[in-house]
Formats: structure tokens, sequence, C-alpha cells
């Protein structure tokens, strides 16, 4: 038998730890599936791209788009017109994508007006704000997929509400947990706690880049403030991500601010910062992946959002939604600072096995 051509698409950071363990297990069963990597470009910064290939010992992409940065439409559309052309050569027989980033509905449109099969890797999950860029990827790439492989049972339930049937919904775990355990053995030995002169459980990691936080002057301003006076409290870190950088310069945000103890550095690639959320205090982010990974390693995780589309990081993990409110998140810094910061377990099915869970489904399915 010829080996099933699979095509996975990747985009973005928050792809890369995803993408990186199911394409080693169906690399492992290359008898059965030959897969194909394609890497959009909406990242190409090294820190958010390539430093990841490296950390995560993904090979390099079969095919590299270039495709950068632009409105969404923009990005969205070049993105679908490089994948178009990429995908008529090669004959994919499933594409498989990730998350909700851009390059993610982008690829799903494609393939399904291919008439190809999609798989949803982290489908059904649901925020319930369509404000949120992300949340529009996440509607419309369910509503194309063929496999909807679910991180937790609320994203189940969402999708039999939507009216999917259960024939192409799995329930599988979190993938960015095979991720999280096959490399923490290799964050171990990252310098980055000694390279910024930390002490562990002495610090917090800020991450702040979504864009309903960023891409408003007066909300930017305002955050910031919050977190200078956190700033007074314990040392934090802050990984800028290069969005934000960009706005704290447009909107004239005054964010040189060592005297308060806030280290603004460059992202850093995958191993160091999983060291340096492990060895922290707590985290103070807006991210999404950043809470189910907190939420693994049992660190106390303060999300400056009022809603998450994963609520087992809240109801089962570390994970506590702050908002953006200055006492709210200063009463929750305080309280982690007094030794009562959240405590957690992980999800059912959060076990480093998602991988081969989706891969023997596909197995058994294409056969
Ligand atoms: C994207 C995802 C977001 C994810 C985030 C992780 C969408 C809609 N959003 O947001 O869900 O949490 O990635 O990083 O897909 N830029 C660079 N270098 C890069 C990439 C981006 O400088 O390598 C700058 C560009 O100026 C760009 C801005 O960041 O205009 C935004 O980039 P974009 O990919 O559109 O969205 P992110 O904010 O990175």
């Amino acid at each position: 038998m010829t080996p099933f051509p699979v095509m996975l698409v990747v985009g973005a950071r928050p792809n890369f730890m995803k993408a990186a363990p199911l394409l080693e297990e169906l690399l492992r069963f290359r008898d059965i599936f030959s897969p194909l990597l394609v890497h959009t470009g909406q990242h190409y910064d090294h820190n958010l791209s390539q430093l990841f290939f490296e950390d995560l010992q993904l090979p390099q992409p079969d095919f590299y788009l270039g495709v950068g940065s632009d409105s969404h439409a923009k990005q969205t559309a070049h993105i679908m017109i490089k994948l178009e052309q990429v995908m008529s050569e090669q004959h994919p027989k499933l594409v498989i994508v990730f998350g909700d980033v851009n390059s993610t509905v982008a690829a799903a449109l494609v393939t399904a007006k291919l008439g190809i099969p999609l798989a949803h890797v982290e489908a059904g999950l649901r925020s319930f704000d369509r404000a949120m860029p992300e949340e529009i990827n996440r509607v419309v790439t369910d509503c194309l997929s063929e496999y909807l492989f679910v991180t937790e049972q609320v994203g189940v339930d969402n999708l039999r509400r939507e009216g999917v049937h259960d024939d192409h919904i799995f329930l599988v775990g979190n993938l960015m947990v095979d991720a999280l355990k096959r490399f923490l053995p290799l964050a171990e030995q990252s310098g980055i706690i000694n390279r910024l002169e930390l002490v562990p459980g002495t610090y917090g990691v800020l991450t702040l880049h979504r864009s309903a936080n960023v891409d408003n002057a007066e909300r930017l301003h305002s955050i910031w403030e919050t977190i200078q006076q956190v700033g007074s409290m314990v040392p934090l870190v802050f990984p800028c991500h290069p969005r934000t950088r960009k706005r704290f310069a447009q909107f004239g945000v005054e964010h040189a601010n060592l005297e308060n103890h806030i280290q603004i550095i460059d992202p850093l690639g995958y191993l160091d910062f999983l060291q340096l959320i492990k060895s922290s205090a707590f985290v103070l982010t807006d991210s999404g992946g950043i809470q189910s990974e907190t939420t693994f390693l049992n660190v106390p995780c303060l999300t400056m959002r009022t809603v998450t589309e994963q609520p087992a990081t809240v109801s089962s993990g570390t994970n506590v939604l702050c908002g953006t409110v200055t006492d709210v998140i200063l009463s929750c810094v305080r309280e982690i600072l007094s030794g009562n910061g959240k405590q957690g377990k992980t999800p059912p099915l959060w076990d480093g096995n998602t991988a081969s869970r989706i891969v023997a489904i596909l197995s058994d399915k294409l056969e």
C-alpha cells in the first residue's frame, strides 16, 4: 500500500509545539502515512519561528510560503492563494490544522474548497467573544472539519450544541502536553534563569500581545500602569511580542522600566520559555496556550482576559481570569505572594499520549 499523503499546515508560534509531537508520531508510521509540513510564514521573526523549529527538533518545512504580516484579510488571502497552489500540486488526502490563528482558517478554507478532508486539532474551544479574531477562526475551521480533535470535555459539548455529529468528534487530550513532557528534561538544561540573574520561585513572567489589550492606546497605557505596580511588588520578566513592541512605540508608552524590576526581553525560544515559567512564582498573561502550559506545570496563572476558551484550566487547573482591572490584578498577585496561589489538577487525557491517540484514530478511519 502506498503511504497516505497527509499535509500539516503551521504558520504561527502557537502552532509549532502542537505540530511537533504529531509529526513525530506520523513519521513513526511511515508505512501508513507520508506527512508533508507546510509553514505559511505568518510568523517569520527568528525568535517566533526558526528558533521553535530548532528547539522542537522539527524538520525544516517541505514548503515555506513566506506570507508575512498584513491586515487580516490580506494575510489570510495570501496564505490561501499560495496554499491552493501547493495543495493542487501535492494532492494530500488529508490536511491537518492546529489552533486558531489566521493560517489555520486560511488552510481550512482552501482544503474544504478543494474537497480534501480536514482535521482540526484543538477543535470545539469557544470564548463566545466574536470580537476576538481567534474565535472567528475557530468557528469557521470547525465548521469545515471532518475530524475534530478536542482537548477538553467542554469542546465536545460546544460542538454537539452546534450540531456536529458525534462521529466527527474525538476527545483526545492536549498535544501541548505531549510537547511539554517530551521537552521538559531538555528545558532543564536551559541557562535562562542564570542568564537573567533570577532566583527560582521569586519572580513573575509577563506576556502581553492579545489584540484587545495592545491595539488600543488607552487600554495599553492603563494595563502598563497596572503592570508597573505589579513590578514594584515582585520582579517581572517580560518576553515582549513584536506586535506589543510596535504598539509601545506607536502609542508612546514609556516602557523602559528596569527600576521597577521589569526585565523586558526579546521573545524566547520554546525551551528557555518553558524553564522560565516552570521556575516562576506565577505567570501574568493574555495568551491562549500559556493557560494550559501553566495548568500542566501547576504554576499559578493570572489571565488578563474576562473569558477563556479553555475553561478546564480554570475549573481544574491553576488559571484565574483576572481581567484588566488594576485592583483585581494586584489582589491576585498579593494572594500568590503570600503563598496562596491557585493549585490545580491536570485535566483528563492531558497525559502526553494525545499524538498517539490521534494517529490511531486516523489510521483506523483512513483504512
Ligand atoms: C498571532 C495569532 C494569535 C497568537 C499569536 C502568537 C492570529 C489572528 N493571531 O497573533 O492567536 O496568540 O500569533 O504569537 O493569527 N510580527 C513580527 N514578526 C513576526 C510575526 C509578527 O514582527 O514574526 C508583528 C507584525 O508587525 C504583525 C504583528 O506582529 O503586524 C501581528 O502579527 P500576526 O501574525 O498578524 O498576529 P500575532 O499578534 O502574532
